[in-house]
């Protein structure tokens, strides 16, 4: 049985391991669409109870492809998962002044018809500007939007420690989503212990390092043209902490060699990865991307292995202070 959590206030229970839409979207080379409907119902199947898509994955791509799965599984009688989405990136930028009701609301409107609902569950500000956490009027349009039905919760999607917990001085935000994984631990330092003692939702993201973590890449691995990894590896296109969590790839990859010894027996990279941000509590859910059912398959499998132990947590965290820190923890 996969471990469960509250999220945050919202009365909802979610199984804390979670599915990340973005590959299923764009941005990360071919994928189909069998085998992002095979990876969508695997992890249903084998129980996460949460996913997390964007209006810009694939311009709403990922959301039809989640509202597709929904309707088979309605017709077969199966519950329905939490939807959490984002919007906000298709403003002509991501500036505080850009973040109004009037922009906003035709955004809600847009997810609500690809995902195919009355109700959004719930809405996240997609990595807005640091600016935006300092009006409170941007946090009033979303409050009119919840009480306007349009959707149930909302929550932000931040780029900095600092924005985060900015966000959590918000009554109506119920989460925020934060990079957080063995290459970004600067979150567990204070953030964390906040976030829960104001019950407010954590969901983890890209916990992978887009990858990396899963000790499959080398140095000459290749990625597509169309892969973030390649267009995004100096940050191009949007913040370079998205891609493969702000690390240099060789400095990245260095680490994981040091990390491999650590493996508990039985367990890949991936599922090691994983397991270590499940040792925070503060962490409601976490949502790891995948591009088909065996990757699915092998991240919800995580949820079972047992806890790390305190002298594993320590040499990761000793791997990181000595080779991974220098590049992020004081960037994000
Ligand atoms: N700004 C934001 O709000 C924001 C930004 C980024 C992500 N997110 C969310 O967070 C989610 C997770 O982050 P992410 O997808 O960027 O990165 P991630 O979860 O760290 O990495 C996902 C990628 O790792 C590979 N992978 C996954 N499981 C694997 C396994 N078991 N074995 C081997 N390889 C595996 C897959 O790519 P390959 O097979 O191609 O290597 C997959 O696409 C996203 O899907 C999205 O929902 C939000």
């Amino acid at each position: 049985m996969m471990q469960t959590r509250p999220f945050g206030r919202t009365g909802w229970q979610v199984a804390r391991i979670g599915f990340g839409g973005w590959a299923i979207g764009s941005a990360w080379g071919a994928v189909t669409e069998a085998d992002s409907m095979a990876a969508l119902h695997e992890a249903l199947d084998r129980g996460v109870t949460f996913l997390d898509t964007a209006d810009v994955y694939g311009d709403h791509a990922s959301e039809r492809l989640i509202a597709r799965v929904l309707r088979e599984r309605r017709r077969r009688g199966q519950d329905a998962p939490v939807v959490a989405t984002k919007i906000g990136r298709r403003l002509p930028s991501q500036q505080a002044a850009n973040y109004t009701y009037d922009n906003l609301a035709p955004f809600v409107e847009d997810c609500l018809r690809s995902l195919a609902v009355d109700v959004l569950d719930l809405v996240q500000l997609h990595c807005p500007s640091t600016e935006t956490y300092y009006r409170p009027e941007v946090f009033a349009a979303m409050d009119r939007l919840q009480r306007e039905g349009k959707l149930r919760h909302y929550g932000v999607s931040v780029e900095k420690v600092e924005e985060g917990l900015k966000a959590l001085e918000y009554p109506g935000v119920v989460s925020v989503q934060i990079i957080f994984n063995m290459f970004r631990q600067r979150p567990a330092e204070r953030f964390l212990a906040l976030a829960q003692q104001r019950q407010v939702a954590v969901i983890a993201r890209v916990p992978l390092a887009s990858g990396l973590l899963t000790g499959k890449f080398g140095p000459g691995t290749q990625f597509a043209p169309d892969d973030h990894r390649q267009f995004n590896r100096h940050g191009e296109s949007f913040d370079v902490g998205e891609t493969f969590a702000g690390v240099p790839y060789d400095e990245g990859l260095a680490a994981v060699e040091e990390l491999r010894p650590l493996l508990p027996a039985g367990a890949t990279m991936a599922q090691f990865a994983l397991r270590w941000v499940l040792m925070h509590e503060a962490v409601s859910v976490v949502i790891p991307g995948a591009r088909n059912a065996g990757q699915a398959r092998m991240n919800v499998a995580a949820g079972s292995l047992a806890p790390l132990s305190p002298a594993t947590m320590a040499q990761i965290r000793a791997i990181y202070e000595r080779r991974i820190k220098p590049y992020v923890h004081q960037r994000w």
